[in-house]
């Protein structure tokens, strides 16, 4: 039976994989590679962790196109869906593709898997089910409250994880006082009546490249937008996360 060991591999810093996620890797028969346009990056990286800590020669490495999203379907769940279909099809070829063993294979998570990721949704599609393990990793929040130096939660407080298009369209969420704030491509926190609110931002949060802003949001609204704007244009792809507080 195929083991598929998904391995959080942290926010892009190579010291971010845990002693778990190494012996994880060296256990692999076939380590699964994502390529995506505009992110080559993040191949690299994931090329340079394995080249790092791989020293079982027995472990394979293959590299796949991620496919793209079919944007003319106008149903979003329905493209999504597609589009888990279309990738779990391709981890199937290129697993098939491996000469060798291939009990073990292995694929690198951002982050963790548990966090905004569809890793186990797409490999639950995989026909024989395999035995799925999940190594746990950083997750972009720890590595944004650790860059600040901040807690998540103030005392016994609750607090929320939500999207940038949840923010803009849904306003603060209701019933706690601290949100985090993912997957926004086009600063949903501008929407907000900023009197009241603090932001603590970050972009390539924990990876050499890290950029952190703190402030009242009404104040450094502009210097964020100013500076994600410009460290987009000069890595060509950014990835920002954020931490409001009011009161
Ligand atoms: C598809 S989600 C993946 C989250 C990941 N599984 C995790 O555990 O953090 C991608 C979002 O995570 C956040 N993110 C991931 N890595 C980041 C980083 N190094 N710096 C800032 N934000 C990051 C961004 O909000 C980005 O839009």
């Amino acid at each position: 039976m195929l083991t598929l060991t998904l391995i959080g591999i942290g926010t892009g810093n190579p010291d971010h994989l845990t002693l778990q996620a190494i012996k994880a890797l060296n256990a692999a028969d076939l380590i699964l590679i994502p390529r995506k346009q505009g992110k080559e990056d993040l191949a690299d990286l994931r090329r340079t962790i394995c080249a790092e800590v791989i020293s079982n020669p027995a472990t394979a490495i293959a590299e796949f196109d991620l496919p793209t999203r079919d944007l003319a379907t106008p149903d979003y769940r329905q493209r999504v869906d597609d589009w888990h279909d279309a990738i779990a099809a391709v981890w199937t070829q290129a697993i098939a593709a491996h000469q060798g063993p291939t009990t073990k294979v292995a694929l690198l998570v951002w982050g963790d898997p548990s966090l905004y990721d569809s890793t186990l949704r797409i490999a639950a599609r995989l026909s024989p089910a395999p035995h799925i393990e999940v190594i746990p990793g950083i997750t972009s929040i720890q590595a944004l409250t650790a860059a600040h130096a901040l807690t998540l939660n103030e005392i016994g407080a609750p607090f929320t994880i939500t999207t940038g298009r949840r923010l803009r369209d849904e306003g603060f969420p209701q019933g706690v006082d601290t949100c985090v704030v993912m997957l926004d491509g086009e600063c949903a926190f501008q929407s907000l009546a900023p009197e009241g609110i603090q932001i603590w931002w970050g972009a390539y949060v924990g990876m050499a490249e890290q950029i952190t802003l703190t402030g009242p949001l009404a104040e450094i609204t502009p210097q964020i937008l100013q500076t994600r704007a410009e460290a987009r244009a000069r890595h060509g792809w950014i990835m920002d996360i954020y931490l409001l507080r009011r009161g």
